[in-house]
Order: C-alpha cells, then sequence, then structure tokens
C-alpha cells in the first residue's frame, strides 16, 4: 500500500524514502507535490519519468526554512538592490505560495533545472511539507504531482488516480487550502517578472517591490520559453472547455452532454431564468458563498480543479465556464481557464 494519512510515523517513512532516493507524494498548501531529494539527480530523473515530464521542464526546489535558501540558490550573483528584493518577498511572503526563480546553487544537479542556471524555489506554508523537507534532505525539488500537462492535483484521491503505483508513498493530507499553483516570479533578468500567475496575487508582490512586468501568458510560444508552464495548453482537463466572460455565459444556450460551471450565484441565477435548461443539467458555482471579491476569488480558486477533476471523471462532453474578475487571485483562474480552453471546440 502506498498511501497513508499525514501521521508522525508516515512522515518519518516519507522522510526515509525521499533520502533513500524515492519519490513521495505530499500536501502543501497549493496543491500536492510529487517529491524527490533536490541533491539527488537519480531521484530527480524518476520525477520526470513519473510524470513523463520533458525534461526541458524545470522543478520548484522546495524548502522549509530560510536558513536552508543558500543550499539551494548561490545569492552571491544577485546584486545589492535585487537581495534587497529578495528579502522584502521572503521575510512578507514566505512561507506562501510564491515560487522565486535565483541563480542556482552548484550543489543541485542540472537535471532539476533542466539545465538553467537558476532555480524556482519556494517555502511551502504548510506544517506537513515543511517537516517532510526538515526531516529529510532539506531541500525536495516538486512538480505537481500529476501526469504532465493535466490538472494539478488538490487531494491525495487525485495523485492516487493520476499516478498511482508509480509514486512510494502518497502522504494524505486533505484537500489544499489554495486549490492553485504558486506565483512563479523572476527576479534574475534585467526586469522583474511573473512567469506564472498563481496564489500570490501581483498586487501584493508590487506593494512590496514596486511594479513587476507580467510574462505569464506569453502568446508566442515558439519564442523561446522563459518558464514552461507557459505552454499555451496546460493544466488541461481532458474534457473540452470553452471559457466565456459573465454576458456571453448568460446568453450561451444549454447543450445536452454539457455543464455549466459559473463563478458566481448571481451569474448563474441570471442564465437559468433566461435559459431555462433541463432539470438534469450540470451546474456548478465556484464561490457560492463568499461575501466580498477578495472571499470568493479565493473561495472559487481552492474548488476549481476539484470542480474540473468531477467533471472529468464524468461523462459530460464540454464545459462551458465564467471567467473570474481579472483580479487578485482571478488572474491565475482565468490563466488556468484560458489554458483549459486551448484547443476545446464545442462539438455537438
Ligand atoms: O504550487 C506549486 O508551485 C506546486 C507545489 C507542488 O509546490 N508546484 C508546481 O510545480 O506547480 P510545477 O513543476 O508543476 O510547476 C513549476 C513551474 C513550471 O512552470 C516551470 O517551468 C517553472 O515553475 N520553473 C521552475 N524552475 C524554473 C526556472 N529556473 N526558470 C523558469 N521557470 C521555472
Ligand atoms: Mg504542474
Amino acid at each position: 500500500m502506498n498511501y497513508q494519512v499525514v501521521s508522525e510515523e508516515s512522515l518519518n517513512k516519507a522522510a526515509e524514502i525521499i533520502l533513500n532516493g524515492g519519490l513521495v507524494a505530499f500536501p502543501t498548501e497549493t496543491v500536492y507535490g510529487l517529491g524527490a531529494n533536490a541533491f539527488n539527480p537519480h531521484a530527480l530523473a524518476k520525477v520526470f519519468e513519473v510524470k513523463e515530464r520533458p525534461f526541458f521542464d524545470p522543478l520548484i526546489i522546495h524548502i522549509a526554512s530560510i536558513d536552508t535558501l543558500e543550499k539551494a540558490a548561490d545569492l552571491s550573483l544577485l546584486n545589492e538592490e535585487k537581495r534587497k528584493k529578495l528579502f522584502l518577498l521572503a521575510e512578507n511572503l514566505w512561507p506562501g505560495p510564491l515560487s522565486i526563480i535565483l541563480p542556482k546553487n552548484e550543489n543541485i544537479p542540472g537535471i532539476a533545472t533542466a539545465g538553467l542556471q537558476t532555480a524556482a524555489i519556494r517555502f511551502p506554508d504548510y506544517e506537513t511539507a515543511q517537516k517532510l523537507i526538515s526531516l529529510s534532505s532539506g531541500a525536495i525539488a516538486a512538480p505537481s504531482a500529476n501526469p504532465f500537462g493535466l490538472l494539478s492535483p488538490t487531494r491525495a484521491e487525485h495523485v492516487r488516480q493520476g499516478l498511482g503505483e508509480k509514486v512510494d508513498l502518497i502522504l494524505d493530507g486533505g484537500p489544499t487550502r489554495i486549490g492553485l499553483e504558486s506565483t512563479v516570479l523572476d527576479i534574475t533578468g534585467e526586469c522583474i517578472s511573473i512567469l506564472r500567475f498563481g496564489g500570490t496575487p501581483k498586487e501584493i508582490i508590487e506593494k512590496l517591490i514596486g511594479s513587476v512586468h507580467v510574462a505569464a501568458g506569453n502568446e508566442d510560444v515558439n519564442a523561446g520559453l522563459s518558464s514552461p508552464g507557459q505552454l499555451k495548453s496546460h493544466y488541461a482537463p481532458r474534457t473540452p472547455l470553452s471559457l466565456l466572460n459573465q454576458e456571453a455565459i448568460i446568453e450561451q444556450p444549454y447543450k445536452p452532454g454539457s455543464a455549466f460551471l459559473f463563478f458566481d450565484a448571481s451569474t448563474r441565477n441570471e442564465w437559468l431564468s433566461k435559459q431555462n435548461p433541463p432539470k438534469m443539467a450540470v451546474i456548478k458555482v465556484l464561490s457560492g458563498s463568499a461575501a466580498s471579491l477578495e472571499a470568493s476569488t479565493l473561495e472559487a480558486a481552492s474548488c476549481l480543479f476539484d470542480n474540473l477533476h468531477e467533471l472529468d471523471s464524468s461523462n459530460i462532453k464540454h464545459i462551458f465556464a465564467q471567467s473570474a474578475p481579472p483580479k487578485g487571485l482571478g488572474e491565475a483562474i482565468n490563466d488556468r481557464l484560458s489554458r483549459a480552453a486551448v484547443g476545446s471546440a464545442y462539438q455537438s
């Protein structure tokens, strides 16, 4: 049995597996990660193999204290100003859903960073992850624990469905709190850039370090990706999906075999009164109970992948999804939904 609920015993076992070069799927506050010892190239190779992930796509290195940062990164290669910004970010946003691209320490094998001289480093805000990291190698390289290109797992059950027995141990810590991957921020270039929208909104980063460039969602896929998370079709459910704004979804007639994924209940109600769908129609609302816009994007982010996983394992032929208000986490939600929509045309 490669599946255990988080406990002192299972954490110790998981740490031993990591130290022996094995793979452990573990919960973080964003999504489940597929972890390996960040200093062991053989273990890292297994991560790529199990995920069927191309070797050009670098992994995120997870640490559990600021003191270990320099084991993974070489901060001497940052100038004074960048170092200041890094410490501002780390002090205020770590632990948390922010991965920062830094010059890599030479101890990190090239396979972890796909040959790049930089490494994405993250300090997750989840006790289980922190304990696993500090009980084992001090730094764990972990991509999301899903087959490459598919939806990230927000529950241990998703990992079991996607990767099954290929993982030495799946640690079940319940559903993840944020439900979307971390924001990836590159501070090594001339300007500081967001490479992937995620759990830390751009506004929060800009309050600390001033305005940042956005390279996330780069349309020109062939121009050389600075972050393969920018691949246009990524984070995709198997079911085709159309992304519609509020006005468009209200006008979208119900089609047999389709599901509707609304951002908010009032848009759903308007749609219901206009389209009068049959009783068996599959209708979901991402932010059903939230009181404010901020609370509603949080709620929607936390259950987005759950809903997509569920629709993917039912008989739904097409998903019509409403975009989120493009503020705070809404940007990350829209980013994932628009990638899910790539290559999806409605087929009746
Ligand atoms: O929330 C998360 O970030 C989750 C949990 C498990 O921590 N991890 C995750 O990892 O989403 P993954 O491998 O699915 O996504 C990592 C992203 C990819 O888009 C990758 O291209 C980018 O980070 N990345 C990693 N290292 C990079 C580097 N040195 N330069 C540019 N992009 C990098
Ligand atoms: Mg991933």
